[in-house]
């Protein structure tokens, strides 16, 4: 390997740098991304199905015309209009979507980064600041790319993980120079592609309706995909994968892009005129900019790439393990969750002590293993309309404060959690009254209100250090073990009186940096502390979060029909284990639909299951099925957390009925989890088709013995269910 310096794992998956040939190679199990560098700019060569050993640096095309500026400086706009650059920088020629945008200090924009230096080693850096995938059984590449006129070094940096098909992108920026620079954009990924016909997959949606896939068509243009609102959102998903036409769950191409970051984002799938595709992502440059002053760096977030030619559910079951693997830390990552019981919907703001005992005493009884006291606890909290940014329990409600009340729960056996909204304060709080400064607000301007609430200025070092202070002083109060963080409106009047003109444009990002440097104090001091993270629902469910939350709340639609096509979406890119799903009332409070008791607890076992409803309200027949829910959580939970997940059905798109499966590591045991959501007169069984079998080996289904290939290839009939809305779990047992 003469000129050659490679890098091996035991996966096979390697880094390559060619010296003669100027070509980096990335490989992972069943994918190849390559980089050559042209006349000293990088270029992105091919990123695809696996490709072994071959020269590929003739996709760049050099010898066709335009030629590359040292051979014909005179059409270098026409060279940079079509090269297809792994890190594009706007203003000098490429007309693209550019990933970086600086202004110099007479405030001019644009760049040019030339090729300088490259290192490979083992492991992972931390992303300063900011969540990211770690391991020891990783690779990185770091590329170091120069602009000589604004002595700007930038830093693209991948990481390979032994044994999974995914990339890990992001950029640090440095300014080595002596000039102020502002960065007005720095996007964390750029990848360039042929156009195959292919399409863009994005999950969209709303409150209490999160996460729904949509296709859009690819024409010349651009079709974009992002959020404006400080938060990751309900609207729209920080995932955009560009697929093929014929793409399923076991068939097609996925190009697939997900966003580690809670905040702005964009992403961008762009048909140029030589029908090639760029496809970007990064934080949205609307309302964005950092003042880079000399010596100091900028690191972007990171972007996930998994590239499949096996379809959608290779692509899910690689970000489901690199997301185990590689991405959650808590300690309760691989343990068992608790089976909690939240008093949300059971008595929204209206709840005393007795109240609270009375649904944890009955929950303990059926097995239900912690109860978690939700919004209405502090200060004044009776309604939404107040008391946010006071920590301070109120004993008006809770007589003998936190410390009794969590002691009682504890004589029961059961764990206590509480919740927090700590980025917000209400107008009509003690703390607004005290430091109004506090919130963000542009100048002679009164901020807009939503649910009667304003965001904190985090740029602030004393407004975090307040937040801080107050949940921990609350959670050193009493013996509580979880905490749901909660954040219920978008960002909005993004102006501080505290920083400076030339950095409000940093208000957005340095939000997202306050929350998560609060929450990693938090993990410090509390390492045993189970966070669950929500935002009116799933409004920041994002691969961001994960790094510090082990599960996040899906939706505050609780309704079972609702929530098939919300965790489907979610199930797509994140583990069964991270997704919050609870059996709540019937009918139920969103949508008013009555569904049976049975149906709820199957729906809600495809997530860290709990309960959500007033148990006191119960018959004892209910009662009852929640301590056999409870056991079959117990018995699948391990299978849950750690199982390999196929999508089988999709009520999404057939409107009838939803399937999954999920099999054990071993491959030995698994579960079918299937809803009739209508039913039909005059049908015949349903054939379903499983997925992940061994072809060779036999499996048991309800005492009868079928093969793999048959179950795969010919299918496994589901004998028609009387009645709407019913659900039924088989177990697949391996011979
Ligand atoms: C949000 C959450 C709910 C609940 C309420 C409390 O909407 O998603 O689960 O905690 O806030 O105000």
């Amino acid at each position: 390997m003469q000129g050659k310096k490679r890098m091996i794992n035991n996966g096979g998956d390697m880094i390559l740098f060619d010296e003669n040939r100027k070509v980096f190679k990335i490989d992972t199990p069943d994918s190849s991304y390559i980089m050559g560098i042209v006349d000293g700019y990088l270029g992105h060569i091919y990123y695809g199905k696996r490709i072994e050993g071959s020269d590929m640096s003739y996709l760049l095309r050099t010898e066709e015309y335009p030629f590359y500026p040292s051979k014909c400086m005179g059409e270098k706009a026409g060279f940079l209009d079509f090269f297809p650059m792994e890190y594009p920088c706007g203003n000098i020629g490429d007309f693209r979507e550019s990933c970086l945008d600086i202004e110099n200090s007479s405030g001019q924009c644009g760049s040019e980064l030339k090729y300088k230096s490259y290192n490979i080693f083992k492991g992972k850096k931390e992303l300063e600041g900011l969540p990211a995938t770690w391991g020891q059984d990783c690779e990185t590449l770091e590329i170091v790319l120069y602009d000589e006129v604004l002595n700007l070094e930038v830093i693209l940096s991948y990481s390979i993980f032994d044994g999974i098909d995914a990339i890990a992108k992001s950029v640090r920026i440095v300014n080595k120079g002596t000039q102020d620079l502002l960065i007005k954009k720095a996007l964390s990924s750029s990848i360039t592609m042929e156009q195959k016909k292919y399409k863009v997959l994005t999950l969209s949606g709303s409150w209490a309706r999160e996460r729904k896939q949509q296709y859009q068509q690819i024409g010349y243009g651009s079709v974009v995909n992002e959020s404006k609102r400080g938060i990751s959102s309900h609207q729209q998903h920080p995932f955009s994968a560009v697929v093929s036409e014929n793409i399923d769950q076991c068939n097609g191409e996925v190009y697939g892009m997900h966003f580690v970051y809670s905040g702005n984002f964009i992403s961008k799938v762009e048909l140029d005129q030589f029908d090639n595709i760029r496809a970007v992502m990064g934080i949205h440059p609307d309302n964005f900019s950092w003042q880079l002053n000399e010596n100091e760096s900028f690191q972007t977030p990171e972007v996930v790439l998994v590239y499949s030619d096996k379809g959608l559910g290779h692509m899910t079951r690689t970000l489901h393990s690199l997301y185990r693997k590689h991405l959650i830390r808590s300690k309760w990552k691989d343990c068992q969750r608790p089976v909690l019981i939240n008093n949300w919907e059971a008595t929204y703001f209206d709840f005393d002590t007795d109240k609270i005992l009375k649904i944890a005493k009955e929950a303990s009884e059926c097995g239900i293993e912690m109860f978690v006291l939700d919004d209405g606890w502090f200060g004044e909290r009776n309604d939404c309309d107040r008391s946010l940014g006071d920590w301070v329990v109120n004993e008006n409600k809770l007589s003998g404060g936190l410390d009794y009340l969590v002691k009682e729960i504890n004589k029961l056996g059961m764990k206590f959690g509480i919740w927090f909204e700590p980025e917000m304060v209400s107008p009509d709080s003690n703390i607004y009254r005290e430091h109004p400064e506090w919130a963000l607000a542009i100048e002679n301007r009164e901020p807009t209100q939503a649910r009667n609430q304003l965001v904190l200025d985090f740029s602030r070092p004393e407004v975090l250090d307040y937040v801080y202070n107050s949940i921990s002083a609350v959670l050193k109060s009493a013996n509580i073990e979880y905490i749901k963080w909660d954040m219920n409106r978008p960002l909005t009047d993004t102006g501080s009186s505290y920083l400076p003109k030339k950095q409000q444009g940093e208000i957005m990002h340095r939000h997202v940096l306050g929350l998560y440097s609060l929450q990693e104090k938090l993990i410090k001091e509390f390492p045993d502390l189970l966070i669950e993270n929500c935002a009116s629902g799933g409004a920041r469910f994002d691969p961001g979060m994960l790094y510090y939350s082990p599960q996040i709340w899906c939706s505050d639609d609780t309704d079972a029909i609702e929530r098939l096509s919300i965790q489907e979406g979610t199930q797509l890119l994140y583990p069964l284990s991270t997704i919050g799903a609870h059996v709540s009332a019937s009918p139920n409070h969103i949508v008013g639909r009555n569904t049976s008791f049975d149906l709820r607890g199957c729906v809600a076992l495809a997530g860290t299951f709990g309960y959500e409803l007033d148990i006191t309200k119960l018959a004892d027949e209910e009662k009852q099925q929640i301590c056999e829910q409870i056991k079959r959580y117990k018995k699948y939970s391990r299978l849950i957390q750690q199982g390999d997940y196929y999508r089988i059905a999709s009520y999404y798109d057939n409107k009838e009925y939803d399937c999954l499966e999920i099999m054990d590591d071993s491959g030995k045991n698994g579960i079918i989890n299937y809803t009739q959501v209508m039913a039909k007169a005059n049908v015949h069984s349903r054939r379903i088709y499983l997925q992940g079998l061994d072809e060779n080996a036999y499996y048991r289904i309800e005492n009868k013995v079928y093969s793999g290939s048959a179950l795969m290839f010919a299918g496994f009939l589901i004998q028609p269910i009387h009645g709407d809305f019913a659900a039924k779990i088989f177990e697949i047992t391996k011979e």
